[in-house]
């Protein structure tokens, strides 16, 4: 990478570059030479560019000079010494903040190494670089001597960018130098928001000192002292006329210009795509009969349908919009027939595409937070974005990632951390901020008025400070009607005794509440639960609210187990933390499926156990209740044929679920015509101990708790299999307790479940009882029996159990059953199986069986199935459950699409179409 960096050129000669905003230079140049001490900066004398140190840029690292050996007389000041970030670990980042840019623009960005043996240690090192929050590069420092330079076009997003040295175990990271040159905007159309180029190569040919890629032995030069003009409107790439001055044709009259290049593999692309840009000018004078008309052709194949002929003093340029990617490059100049003089060409760059697609977090919190940092010299891991990769995130904060929208700061807990001075004003900009913890600081000055203005606040701890003041009245009002949980004791000085700095006493109750609650899952739940409850009835009195609390934690015992352990012992659930879940999930990487409240992320426990970890997205409180709900109950039930729950999370505002894996995914994918290719088809034999297995999950639902539960979704993409396509009932987030002895219904006002499988009672009434999920099941029972979906789409919907009822009513099971049920079945079974079904979606629920009737018929078709033939239910199960033996083979559904290759397939045609150049034979050169 150490072509001549005409770019540089361009940026000082021609004034090609934007006037942005003066800051640090008047021409918007940054210009850092890493690692020099003191604060004063310098100017080259060569290229009469002005460095300035480090310091005020990073707050990381430590100086050094290179060794002795390694400097020699001409080199650039600027290689003399670097800033190294000895002590980073593994994983970690550290990072220039380029600040005073303009957002939207597009920016060259440099980075400049010198090893040198700074150190002593003469051990190179291998390290990331990262754009913002996007991966950049790897620099490979493969000797001491050598300069290595990255160089990147990228649009910013924000008016500050951060290029970050990621430590990825392979040595110290270290930097020389870091450039920053602000682009016109029409310039490298194919930088955009999106997409950023990093450079390759950049060929400057026929210039006498740039040794690499020059063969002097097959090519001769060719230059000019003229000007080589340009289409001052039109030019994207702006080459400077000096580069264009030179150029190189082959020695051999009859030979090509041959280049060839491979780009390697990223960690984030095995085939990162290439963009090349390629500069013609003719610079001589041809004879009259001569013809210099030329082609350019990769891997053989000629990227114009006819040659053109680069004209005199005039830049043309070649270049492709859509990266190629290929797995090598073999590009070719060559002279077409028409032509009597060998090709020419001047100048070559060589870009490699990577994604900007990666937001950082919401700029407004990002300078908020750094502000705060500042203010209180915050070290921790606090470089970079605070909260992007996740991998990297600041400790102490917390974030929320919604989807489409930028990542926000949810909490910040600076509690204990040493920190004196006011309280920054800085924190009232964190808009989206809902937990904030200052306790047990040196915080002087008073509480501002500010923060009570954050709309989402509705924690604050400043406990254990040094405040004074009065606490700020509108704070006060945040307490009063119960938006705002504040604690502010242990401030000696703060005025409490005032009438108007006392808290209202119906607070110090909660807060009393809040110290004696243990903190086991159970209990914080019902917790939550009383809050949700306490603030939609904030209207009634003090003491009403104590007797609702009661009642509520009577409908939910905390850890009182309501129903029976069935025969299974009852299993300790393990608490993760936030972190843990990344690692178990390589960072939430392979998403499984997406429920009612989030992505459920496949993951790997030490031990290697594979789980299913549902992780509760951020944007529904329907979602929170469900969640809970659905945590709760999982905590007390255990039952072979429900989903089993190895542990939960409650880290700060992050709620997840973490359940054994079910290779086989959900009954649905196996059942439904054409819904997952991979999915082996079921025999008769395994959809009726599918049926059973679910049955008896449900039976123990009714049976074996008490009161009963009421699932309330049952439906085949509730069913989950596992590899021995055993099934097991999941998602209980819409589960209510049902207390049949005392007649009080679980009310609800909303209806609850999933159209095709409600019961039409349960409909009318809003009462939903243990028949309703006998209901559901009936429709699960015909959907095994006939392989269609709940609601049949032809050609006008109707419901599964109209369509099944009324073939059925005459009297031609063929006419039901599924086509696709793989052997043979016993038509008895089947029948009675389809009558079980008719009986559960009877209209009446009274006329319905219970559960407990639905498993004992069941287990009679299991008989008849097994007397016609002796089929062995164990050996059938193992042949067709082929696929769960390899989990890989599951859920492909949600994997990535891997095709790499797909331009490869591109037609001369389509490349063509991609590959554009100035118009030069069609139009020829604009009047100048
Ligand atoms: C590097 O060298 C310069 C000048 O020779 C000296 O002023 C400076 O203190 C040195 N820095 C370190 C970190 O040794
Ligand atoms: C780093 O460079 C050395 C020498 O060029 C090479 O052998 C090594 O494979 C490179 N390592 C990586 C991770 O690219
Ligand atoms: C020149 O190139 C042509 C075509 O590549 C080849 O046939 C010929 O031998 C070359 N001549 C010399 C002198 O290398
Ligand atoms: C490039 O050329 C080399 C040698 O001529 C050949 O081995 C290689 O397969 C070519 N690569 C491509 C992608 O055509
Ligand atoms: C060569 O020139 C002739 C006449 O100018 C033209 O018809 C022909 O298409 C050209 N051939 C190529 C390969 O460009
Ligand atoms: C507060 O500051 C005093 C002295 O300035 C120090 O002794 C004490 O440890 C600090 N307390 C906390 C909680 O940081």
């Amino acid at each position: 990478m150490a072509a001549m960096p005409w770019l540089l050129l361009l940026c000082v000669a021609a004034s090609g570059t934007l006037q942005a905003r003066a800051q640090p230079d008047s021409k918007g140049f940054i210009s850092i030479d890493c690692g020099l001490s003191g604060e004063r900066g310098y100017v080259d004398e060569t290229t009469k560019i002005s460095f300035v140190p480090d310091a005020g840029f990073t707050d990381a690292g430590t100086n050094h000079n290179i060794s002795a050996e390694y400097v020699t007389p001409s080199m650039a000041k600027s290689w003399y010494n670097v800033r190294s970030f000895a002590g980073t670990s593994a994983g970690t980042r550290s990072c220039y903040t380029l600040r005073s840019l303009v957002s939207g623009l597009k920016y060259i960005i440099r980075a400049k190494f010198k090893y040198g043996n700074y150190d002593g240690l003469d051990r190179k090192p291998i390290f990331d670089l990262h754009i913002g929050v996007n991966y950049w590069t790897t620099v490979n420092v493969s000797d001491p001597e050598t300069v290595t330079w990255e160089e990147a076009i990228v649009v910013v997003p924000d008016d500050f960018v951060q290029v970050c040295l990621v430590n990825i175990g392979a040595g110290t990271p270290f930097i020389s130098g870091l450039d920053l040159r602000p682009l016109k905007r029409k310039l490298y159309p194919q930088v955009t928001a999106e997409q950023g180029l990093v450079l390759f190569k950049r060929l400057n040919f026929g210039v006498t000192n740039a040794a690499t890629f020059f063969d002097t032995v097959t090519w001769g030069t060719i230059s000019t002292t003229s000007k080589v003009e340009h289409d001052v409107n039109k030019d994207i790439f702006e080459a400077p006329t000096a580069v264009l001055q030179t150029a190189i044709r082959p020695r051999n009259a009859s030979g090509n210009l041959d280049f060839n290049w491979r780009l390697e593999p990223t960690p984030n692309d095995p085939s990162p795509g290439c963009i090349f840009i390629l500069h013609f000018a003719e610079l001589q004078v041809l004879p009259s009969k001569a013809v210099r008309e030329l082609n350019v052709v990769l891997n053989d194949k000629p990227l114009y349908t006819s040659g053109f002929m680069p004209v005199h003093l005039y830049d043309s340029t070649a270049y492709n919009s859509i990266p190629f990617r290929h797995s090598g490059y073999n590009l070719s100049i060559k002279a077409t027939a028409n032509s009597t003089l060998p090709p020419i060409i001047n100048a070559f760059e060589i870009f490699s595409v990577i994604p900007t697609t990666n937001l950082g977090t919401d700029s407004q919190d990002v300078s908020a937070i750094m502000e705060i940092k500042a203010k209180y010299q915050v070290k921790k891991n606090w470089v970079g974005d605070p909260c992007l990769p996740k991998t990297m995130a600041w400790d102490r904060l917390t974030c929320s990632y919604p989807p489409g929208s930028p990542t926000r700061i949810t909490s910040v807990n600076l509690s204990s951390s040493g920190l004196d001075g006011d309280i920054s004003s800085a924190l009232a900009n964190l808009k989206t901020v809902q937990y904030l913890d200052l306790s047990n600081n040196n915080l002087t000055g008073s509480i501002p008025d500010a923060l009570s203005q954050l709309p989402s606040l509705t924690f604050l701890d400043v406990s254990g400070n040094q405040l004074n003041g009065s606490i700020p009245s509108r704070l006060l009002k945040r307490i009063r009607d119960d938006s705002l949980d504040l604690r502010y004791g242990n401030n000696p000085n703060l005025c409490t005794n005032s009438n108007s700095c006392q808290l209202p006493a119906k607070k110090n109750n909660k807060l009393a509440i809040y110290i004696v609650v243990p903190a086991v899952l159970a209990v914080i739940v019902s917790v939550i639960l009383l809050l949700f409850c306490v603030l939609k009835r904030k209207k009634r009195s003090m003491n009403n609210s104590v007797t609702r609390r009661k009642e509520m934690i009577t409908t939910y015992p905390p850890g009182n187990n309501v129903c029976t352990d069935s025969s299974l012992q009852r299993l300790e659930n393990r608490r993760f933390t936030y972190k843990e879940l990344e690692m178990i999930t390589n960072n939430f990487q392979r998403v499984l499926g997406r429920g009612g409240f989030g992505y459920v992320y496949d993951g790997f426990l030490e031990d290697g156990t594979q789980v299913a970890v549902k992780l509760r997205s951020h944007s529904s409180h329907q979602g929170v209740k469900e969640f809970l709900a659905e945590a709760q109950i999982l905590t007390r039930i255990h039952h072979k044929n429900l989903v089993s729950m190895i542990g939960y999370c409650k880290d700060g505002e992050y709620m997840a679920l973490v359940y054994k894996y079910m290779s086989e995914g959900t009954l649905q994918e196996h059942i439904e015509v054409g819904s997952n290719h991979n999915a082996s088809r079921l025999s008769w034999t395994e959809r009726l101990r599918i049926a059973l297995e679910s049955a008896q999950g449900l039976e123990y639902l009714h049976k074996g708790c008490n009161p009963p539960l009421i699932h309330r979704d049952v439906k085949a993409t509730n069913i989950l299999l596992n590899a021995r396509l055993e099934a097991r009932i999941a998602d209980f987030g819409l589960s209510k307790a049902f207390d049949d002895s005392n007649d009080t219904h679980v009310s609800t006002n909303t209806l609850v479940g999933t159209p095709g499988y409600v019961d039409p009672e349960y409909q009318a009434t809003m009462q939903p009882t243990t028949k309703s999920d006998v209901y559901s099941f009936g429709v699960v029972l015909l959907e095994l029996v006939t392989g269609k979906p709940a609601i049949l789409r032809e050609p006008v919907p109707v419901s599964i159990i109209q369509w099944a009822r009324e073939r059925l009513a005459r009297g031609n099971i063929e006419d039901v059953v599924d086509s696709q049920i793989l052997g043979g079945y016993d038509v008895n079974s089947v029948w009675k199986v389809a009558d079980i079904a008719l009986k559960c979606t009877a209209q009446m629920s009274t006329h319905r069986p219970t559960m407990t009737d639905v498993v004992m018929q069941l287990q009679e078709c299991i008989e008849l199935e097994k007397a016609r033939g002796g089929d062995d239910i164990t050996s059938d199960r193992f042949l067709s459950g082929n696929s769960g033996e390899n989990p890989n083979l599951s859920y492909d559904a949600y994997t990535t699409n891997q095709s790499t290759n797909v331009s490869q397939n591109n037609s001369t045609f389509e490349m063509e179409h991609n590959f554009k150049r100035l118009p030069t034979m069609d139009t020829g050169p604009s009047a100048r």
